[in-house]
């Protein structure tokens, strides 16, 4: 808190009325990407948080937990690992559904890309119910993973900062406007 940073942050987030239906408020990081000091400061304090705390692995949530995860993998030397929606990994992958508002939605994660016993953190832009970030969980600890905190860039109020809402603690740096 009192960071500039994370008012820069949040001025670059876009936010668009009604998309993609009625009374949704779009949270647009696109523009955060096209802004790039807050895109570097969005970097540089998960990077930050996290260089010492042995971090094996960085696990990004598609689509947009893949263009935060990466350079977040690349800062701390951590590996990058996708965790993908269905039939979009070729390899032999587990699978874990969540349930949306309307239907049901699946990631999946390819076998032998996360070892037994190495810490990971899950990355995503945004966390509203929570469902994708649990989804996300039970995937790595299947494979028996250790998931240290899961970090996104939006969160809204009653879940900001640290929170056990998903059985995990939880990171994020500014709220939905
Ligand atoms: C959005 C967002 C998170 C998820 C958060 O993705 O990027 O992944 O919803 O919602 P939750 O906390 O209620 O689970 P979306 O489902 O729109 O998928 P997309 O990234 O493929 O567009």
């Amino acid at each position: 808190k009192g960071d500039p940073r994370l008012e820069a942050i949040s001025q670059a987030i876009r936010v668009v009325p009604h998309f993609p239906k009625q009374g949704i408020m779009f949270q647009d990081i696109t523009t955060l990407l096209l802004d790039h000091k807050a895109f570097k400061h969005t970097v540089d304090i998960f990077v930050d948080r996290y260089r010492d705390m042995n971090i094996n692995v960085v696990a990004g949530i598609e689509a947009r937990g893949f263009m935060f995860g990466p350079p977040i993998a690349l800062g701390i030397g951590a590996k990058f690992v996708p965790l993908r929606k269905p039939r979009k990994l070729p390899g032999e992958v587990i699978s874990e559904k969540y349930v949306l508002e309307y239907g049901t939605d699946c990631l999946e994660l390819h076998v032998g890309a996360v070892q037994p016993g190495e810490r990971v953190i899950v990355i995503d832009d945004l966390v509203a119910t929570g469902g994708t970030l649990k989804a996300a969980i039970r995937l790595l600890e299947r494979v028996e993973a250790e998931v240290v905190e899961c970090a996104c860039v939006i969160g809204v109020p009653d879940v900001k900062g640290q929170c056990r809402f998903i059985g995990k603690p939880l990171y994020v740096l500014v709220e939905p406007r």
